[in-house]
C-alpha cells in the first residue's frame, strides 16, 4: 500500500463507522495563543473536548498537519539521527467528542489494523496507564489481543497532554514489533525498549483539562482522542525499516540525489567508525525540513526574527548547513520544496495555492544566509578544535552568541553541529549576552524611530478621533521611511504613516501610544507597533507592512488594539485616583512628578521626601480601592486654561498647556487636565494593588501598582503561590507561618547535629583507620580506605588527623558523593621527594573517569564512575604495598 492509500483507507474506515471526515486545520492554531504550532490530532477539537464549541457531528477523523519543534513536544533534535523522527509530520485520528469511549475506540483500532491493513496480531503489543484496569479488561476481553502483552506504564508513558495546559488524559497505545524473529519477542525486550518494538497508535481517554494553575478539572463529557503517525504506520505496513524509506519520503530524498549526485545509503543511523553517516543523515533533515518549510510557508507563516517565523528561518537555515554536507554550494533548497508540492499538493491544495511564494521565500532565504553560512563554519570549527584542545566538552557562550549574531547560527544549529563531536554549548551564558543583545537593541530601535520622526517627517493635520472611536476610516496623507517621503512600501518594510483623523493615541502623558492594524483599499495589511506624535503635534503611526504594497493617499481603514487600549485606559483613571488618595493620605505636597500607564501596569512619581509606612500604604491602597467600588462616572469637558484651574483642576507643575484643556473628572473629588483615554465609571477598574514603593531621586518616590484584569492575575498569582507551599508543606493555609518557623528551627538544630556527630565519626574513622596502617615499603606507613560519602572538606580534615597520627606515610581516601567520585592522596612531608601525591592521584583519578592532579604533599581530583571506585584504591594498594 502507497502512503496515500494507507491515508485514504483510514478516513474511509472511520467515515464508514459514522465519523465525519474533517479537513487539517493550519499548523498555525486559531485563537490558541498557548501553541506556537499544531502538534496533534485533537488541538482543533480542543474547544469541543472542553464543551464549549458545540458541533453538528460528535465523531470524527482526520489526516492532521503536525509540527513538533517547540514546547511540550519538540522532535528537532533527533530529526535525521532516527528512523523515526520528524518535526513535520501528519497524524491520523479519531475522534469522539462524548459520544463513545474506551471500548469503541480499542475496537475500532483493532479492526482497522488487524482486518484492513492486517497486520499480525503476533506481533502487536498494547500498553495501558497503570491504574487504568478498565482499559486492561477491555483489551483482553473485546479484542483477540495475545495473552501477556498487555503491560502497565506510569504517568511519563501513558498520560498523554497536549501542552501545559489544556485536555489530557491516560492512554493507550499499541506497538508494533519489526524484528525477524516472532519467537523471541518478550516483556523484558519489550521494556529495555530497545528499538524493535515501536510505538504506531496512541489512543487518549480525555477526562481532564489542566487548567492554568496546574489543576485537572474533569471534562464535561469523556472524550476519545486517537493519533497514529501516518509516516511510521506506513514505514511498518511497507515493511521497510526506516519511515524515511517509504515512498513519499523516498521520492524527497531521490530529488536531493539527481539534485546533488550523491547517493542515499540508506542504512546509516550510527554516527561511530560510520563515514556514510552525515550525508545520509543530511539527506534525511533536508526531506524532513523541507516538507516543514513548504506546509509553514503555505499556512501563512513568513521567515522572521522571533516567534513562529524564527522556527521557519531555523528549518531553512539547518537544512542549508546539511546542504553543505551534501556539496550544494548554492541554493538548492527551494527544488526540493517544489517536489514537495509536487508530491503533497493533491492531498493539500494549499501547497499548491502557495507554490511561488514557497519558492521566492525559501530562495531568497537560502541565498541571504549562504553569505554568511560558510564564514561562520570556519569560525565554528577553530571553536571546537580549541575547546577539544582545552580538554573541555563545552564551547562558550560568546562564541555561540557570535554565530547567532554575526553569521546568522541559530542556536540550535550550533548544538546539532556540536553534538556530532560530543560537544555542549554554555546555554546561561549564551542566553546572557543574548539579554544584553535585546536590551541594546531595544535602545537603539527606540532612538532609530525617534530620528525617523524627527527627521523625516513633514507636519501635517491629524485629528484625533480615539476618545470616541477605536475604528476609523481616514486617508494616508503621509508617508515615510528612514530616507524621508515615499511614494509607496512594501512587505517587510518600516514606515511611519500619518492619516487624515486617526483612533490611535500617541504617547503623551505618561500614556504609551496605543498599537493596532492598518488595511488599505488596496488590500495592504500593517501592523501598527506605536504611535508617537512630532514637537509640532502630528500624529504618527509606525508601522511595519505584513501583507501588500501600501500607497501615499490611499484610503485606509484603522484599527486600535481595543483590550489593550481598554487596559491602558483603567490604569490611567486608576493614576488619577492614586493621584487623590497620595494627597489626602501624605498631604498636598504629593503632587505628580511624572507617571507611565501601560496596559500592564502604572508608575506613578510624586513629590515626598521619606519612605511610606506600612499604614500609609495600606490606607493608600484603601481608599483608591473604595473610589473604584462608588463606581463614579467619569466626565471629561473642555475648558479655557484659565477656567479650568479655576474650577479647580489639578495641572502639572512645569508641564505646557494650550489655550483650551481637557479635564477629566472621576467622582466628586478628583478632577485634572489630562489629555489621556479613561474608563467610563471607576467600577471598570475592578480592584487595586501597590506592587512596591521606593525612592527615584532626592524628594521624589515612585510607586508602581496594578488594577482590574492585571490586579487580579497578581492576585492570582499570590493565591497559588500559597496552595502551592500548602501542598509542598502539607499544611494549612492558617498553619503556614507557624510551619515554616517551626521547619527553619528544626533544620538548624539537625544541621547543628549532623556537624557535631559527623565530627565525632570522623574522628572515631580516624582513629580506626589509623590502627589499621600498614607499613610501607616506600617508607612509613600507609593507609588506603573508601570512606562514607563525605566532601572535600571533611575528607581534608580526616587526612590531616591520619597524617598526625602515621607521623610518616601517605593516605588514599576515596569517597562518593551524588555520584561522583572525590579521590585524596597525602604524603608526609619526608616522603615527598620519593612519593608524590599529585602523580598518584593523577593516575588514580582516570581509572574513576576524572582528570587532574596536584601538589606533592596533598591532592585532590574527583571522577563520574562511582562503580570504579575499588578498581582505583586496588590500584593504590598495588603501587603502595609493593
Ligand atoms: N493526542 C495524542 C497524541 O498526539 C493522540 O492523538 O499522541
Amino acid at each position: 500500500m502507497k502512503v496515500s492509500e494507507i491515508r485514504q483507507s483510514f478516513l474511509e474506515f472511520y467515515a464508514n463507522a459514522n465519523h465525519t471526515i474533517v479537513a487539517s486545520s493550519t499548523l498555525v492554531p486559531a485563537g490558541d495563543p498557548t501553541l506556537l504550532f499544531t502538534n496533534a490530532g485533537m488541538v482543533q477539537f480542543k474547544d469541543c473536548f472542553l464543551g464549549t464549541d458545540p458541533r453538528s457531528y460528535v465523531r470524527a477523523t482526520t489526516c492532521q498537519k503536525c509540527l513538533r519543534i517547540s514546547g511540550k513536544h519538540n522532535d528537532l533534535e533527533n530529526v535525521g539521527r532516527t528512523p523515526r523522527h520528524h518535526t513535520f509530520f501528519e497524524m491520523l485520528g479519531n475522534f469522539s467528542f462524548g459520544d463513545y469511549f474506551k471500548k469503541d475506540a480499542i475496537i475500532f483500532a483493532w479492526k482497522f489494523l488487524t482486518e484492513t491493513l492486517k497486520l499480525d496480531k503476533e506481533r502487536l503489543w498494547i500498553t495501558i496507564y497503570e491504574s487504568d484496569d478498565e482499559a486492561g479488561k477491555l483489551w483482553s476481553e473485546s479484542t483477540d489481543v495475545l495473552p501477556g502483552r498487555i503491560l502497565k506504564y506510569g504517568k511519563e508513558d501513558n498520560f498523554w497532554a497536549m501542552g501545559e495546559t489544556g485536555p489530557c488524559g491516560p492512554c493507550s497505545e499499541i506497538h508494533y514489533y519489526l524484528g525477524t524473529d516472532l519467537k523471541t519477542q518478550s516483556e523484558d525486550d519489550f521494556r529495555k525498549a530497545d528499538g524493535r518494538y515501536i510505538e504506531i497508535w496512541n489512543l487518549v481517554f480525555m477526562q481532564y483539562n489542566r487548567s492554568a494553575n496546574g489543576e485537572l478539572v474533569a471534562l464535561p463529557k469523556p472524550a476519545v482522542d486517537t493519533g497514529m503517525g501516518l509516516e511510521r504506520i506506513a514505514a511498518v505496513k511497507q515493511g521497510v525499516r526506516s519511515n524515511y524509506d517509504t515512498d513519499e519520503f523516498r521520492r524527497l530524498i531521490s530529488c536531493t540525489e539527481a539534485l546533488c549526485g550523491k547517493h542515499y545509503d540508506g542504512k546509516n543511523y550510527e554516527r561511530a567508525h560510520n563515514s556514510h553517516y552525515d550525508i545520509d543523515c543530511a539527506f534525511r533533515v533536508i526531506a524532513d525540513h523541507a516538507r516543514a518549510i513548504a506546509f509553514l510557508i503555505a499556512d501563512g507563516v513568513r521567515p522572521g526574527a522571533d516567534g513562529r517565523g524564527y522556527v521557519l528561518r531555523r528549518l531553512v537555515r539547518r537544512a542549508c548547513r546539511h546542504g553543505r554536507i551534501l556539496g550544494f554550494k548554492e541554493s538548492f533548497l527551494f527544488k526540493v520544496t517544489t517536489e514537495v508540492v509536487a508530491t503533497y499538493g493533491g492531498v493539500y491544495p494549499e501547497l499548491q495555492a502557495a507554490q511561488t511564494q514557497i519558492d521566492r521565500l525559501v530562495k531568497a532565504e537560502e541565498e541571504k544566509f549562504s553569505i554568511t553560512l560558510d564564514q561562520g563554519l570556519v569560525l565554528l570549527d577553530q571553536a571546537i578544535q580549541d575547546t577539544k584542545q582545552a580538554g573541555a566538552k563545552v564551547v562558550t557562550g560568546k562564541t555561540a552568541f557570535q554565530l547567532h549574531d554575526t553569521y546568522g547560527f541559530p542556536l540550535d544549529l550550533t548544538e546539532d553541529i556540536l553534538r556530532n563531536h560530543g560537544l555542549t554549548v554554555d546555554g546561561v551564558e549564551f542566553s546572557r549576552e543574548m539579554e544584553v543583545q535585546r536590551e541594546r537593541s531595544r535602545a537603539a530601535r527606540a532612538s532609530e524611530t525617534q530620528l525617523v520622526i524627527q527627521r523625516s517627517v513633514k507636519e501635517l493635520p491629524t485629528k484625533f478621533v480615539g476618545y470616541e472611536f477605536l475604528e476609523y476610516e481616514s486617508e494616508i496623507s503621509g508617508l515615510f521611511d528612514v530616507n524621508g517621503e515615499v511614494k509607496n512600501a512594501k512587505p517587510g518594510s518600516e514606515v511611519v504613516i500619518v492619516t487624515r483623523e486617526t483612533p490611535f493615541y500617541a504617547e503623551s502623558g505618561g500614556q504609551v501610544g496605543d498599537t493596532g492594524f492598518l488595511s488599505t483599499d488596496g488590500g495592504a495589511a500593517l501592523d501598527v507597533i506605536d504611535t508617537q506624535k512630532t514637537a509640532a503635534g502630528t500624529i504618527v503611526h509606525i508601522c511595519r507592512v505584513v501583507e501588500g504594497e501600501v500607497q501615499a493617499g490611499e484610503k485606509t481603514h484603522l484599527t486600535v488594539d481595543g483590550e489593550r487600549r481598554r487596559s491602558i485606559a483603567i490604569h490611567h483613571s486608576s493614576t488619577h485616583l492614586l493621584h487623590l488618595a497620595l494627597r489626602d493620605v501624605l498631604g498636598v505636597h504629593a503632587t505628580q512628578a511624572g507617571s507611565r500607564v501601560s496596559e500592564q501596569a502604572l508608575r506613578f512619581d510624586f513629590r515626598h521626601d521619606q519612605p511610606l509606612r506600612e499604614a500609609e500604604l495600606l490606607e493608600i491602597e484603601n481608599l483608591v480601592n473604595h473610589w473604584m467600588r462608588e463606581n463614579y462616572a467619569v466626565t471629561t469637558e473642555v475648558l479655557s486654561l484659565e477656567q479650568a484651574k479655576k474650577s479647580g483642576a489639578m495641572a502639572l507643575f512645569g508641564e505646557k498647556y494650550g489655550e483650551q484643556v481637557r479635564v477629566v473628572q472621576i467622582g466628586p473629588r478628583s478632577r485634572e487636565l489630562c489629555g489621556g483615554t479613561h474608563a467610563k465609571a471607576s467600577g471598570f477598574l475592578g480592584s487595586f494593588y501597590l506592587l512596591n514603593e521606593n525612592s527615584i531621586s532626592a524628594g521624589v518616590r515612585r510607586i508602581e501598582a496594578v488594577a482590574a484584569e492585571e490586579a487580579y492575575k497578581h492576585s492570582k498569582r499570590k493565591q497559588n503561590l500559597i496552595r502551592n507551599l500548602e501542598l509542598a508543606l502539607k499544611s494549612p493555609e492558617k498553619e503556614l507561618e507557624d510551619r515554616i518557623r517551626k521547619l527553619s528551627a528544626r533544620l538548624r538544630d539537625l544541621e547543628r547535629d549532623a556537624e557535631r556527630q559527623g565530627q565525632r565519626s570522623r574522628s572515631e574513622l580516624g582513629d580506626k583507620l589509623a590502627d589499621r596502617a600498614q607499613n610501607s615499603p616506600h617508607g612509613g606507613k600507609y593507609i588506603i580506605s573508601k570512606v562514607e560519602a563525605i566532601g572535600g572538606k571533611e575528607l581534608r580534615e580526616l587526612s590531616d588527623k591520619l597524617r598526625t597520627k602515621i607521623q610518616s606515610g601517605c593516605v588514599v581516601l576515596g569517597s562518593v558523593v551524588d555520584g561522583q567520585v572525590l579521590l585524596l592522596t597525602a604524603v608526609t612531608d619526608d616522603l615527598t621527594d620519593r612519593l608524590h601525591a599529585g602523580k598518584l592521584t593523577e593516575e588514580l583519578v582516570k581509572i574513576v573517569g576524572g582528570r587532574g592532579g596536584g601538589r606533592a604533599d596533598l591532592a585532590q581530583a574527583g571522577g563520574g564512575s562511582p562503580e570504579k571506585l575499588d578498581s582505583a584504591l586496588k590500584r593504590a594498594e598495588e603501587i603502595l604495598g609493593r
